[in-house]
């Protein structure tokens, strides 16, 4: 075992941050952005996310159907979005479809739209199925370290409606354990802090998952040799995931 020491701010950094009306952005050195792919050099995501994205369009056969529509966003592009659907589609579609700006995980560079290839695609709702390529990306988004993440049936918790286009970056040990159990990210992180949690890979490997509320200025924790991705929660905390090869992980 080793110890290791958790500085407070990383609360608001790594890729499980919570960010919605309640926990809105914190200010912050931005992760490394990169372009989806050149088709697209505008749409910008968490590099990570990127090279995951791509490899899961790609196992799903959807390079040429599957289209990034909305990526990272500054402040001021939500803000411009917000405002113009305030504008073109009254208050109440709004709250239903765009984040408050300052809310929106499309500001963390780990969210992105798709969109299903066609002629128009809208902007704010793109269309993207449940059947055909759209639908194989979905069934293998997990895998990949993605969650749909406003579902129908979650709109009391996430605040925002369902929509089927919107995909958020979480890491596959998450992304996992969240569709196993029906979770949205909100209740994923009631869920971890109840105890810690383990879950096979498709690689045959575990990963372990636990959570850690943050203890003053620097968190002290003890772990296993070999531990750990750290993010925060963007609320009050840590979660700590590792990798072994087996249940126990010594
Ligand atoms: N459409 C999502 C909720 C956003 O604006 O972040
Ligand atoms: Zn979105």
């Amino acid at each position: 075992m080793r110890t290791v020491s958790i500085p407070r701010e990383q609360i608001f950094q790594g890729p499980l941050v919570l960010v919605n009306r309640a926990h809105p952005l914190h200010e912050k050195e931005r992760s490394a952005l990169t372009s989806v792919d050149p088709h697209h050099p505008g749409i910008l995501l968490e590099s990570r996310a990127r090279q995951l994205l791509s490899a899961c369009i790609q196992k799903a056969g959807g390079q040429r159907e599957i289209v990034p529509v909305s990526g990272w966003r500054s402040q001021q592009e939500q803000q411009r979005i917000w405002d113009d659907s305030m504008a073109e589609h009254g208050e109440t579609f709004t709250r239903q479809y765009v984040a408050l700006p300052g809310c929106s995980e499309h500001q963390t560079g780990l969210a992105i739209d798709l969109g299903k290839a066609a002629g128009y695609i809208d902007f704010i709702r793109p269309a993207f199925p449940y059947d055909g390529v759209c639908g194989r990306f979905r069934r293998l988004a997990a895998r990949y370290g993605f969650i749909e993440r406003y579902q129908r049936g979650k709109e009391e918790v996430t605040g925002i409606s369902a929509e089927p286009w919107h995909f958020r970056y979480v890491g596959a040990p998450h992304a996992q354990l969240m569709e196993t159990n029906g979770l949205c990210l909100e209740e994923y992180r009631d869920f971890l802090r109840q105890g810690p949690r383990s879950v096979a890979l498709e690689n045959g490997r575990m990963a372990q998952v636990f959570y850690v509320p943050a203890a003053g200025a620097v968190t002290e924790v003890e772990v296993p040799e070999g531990c750990c991705q750290i993010s925060g929660d963007n609320v009050e905390g840590f979660i700590l995931t590792w990798w072994g090869d087996t249940h126990e992980n010594g």
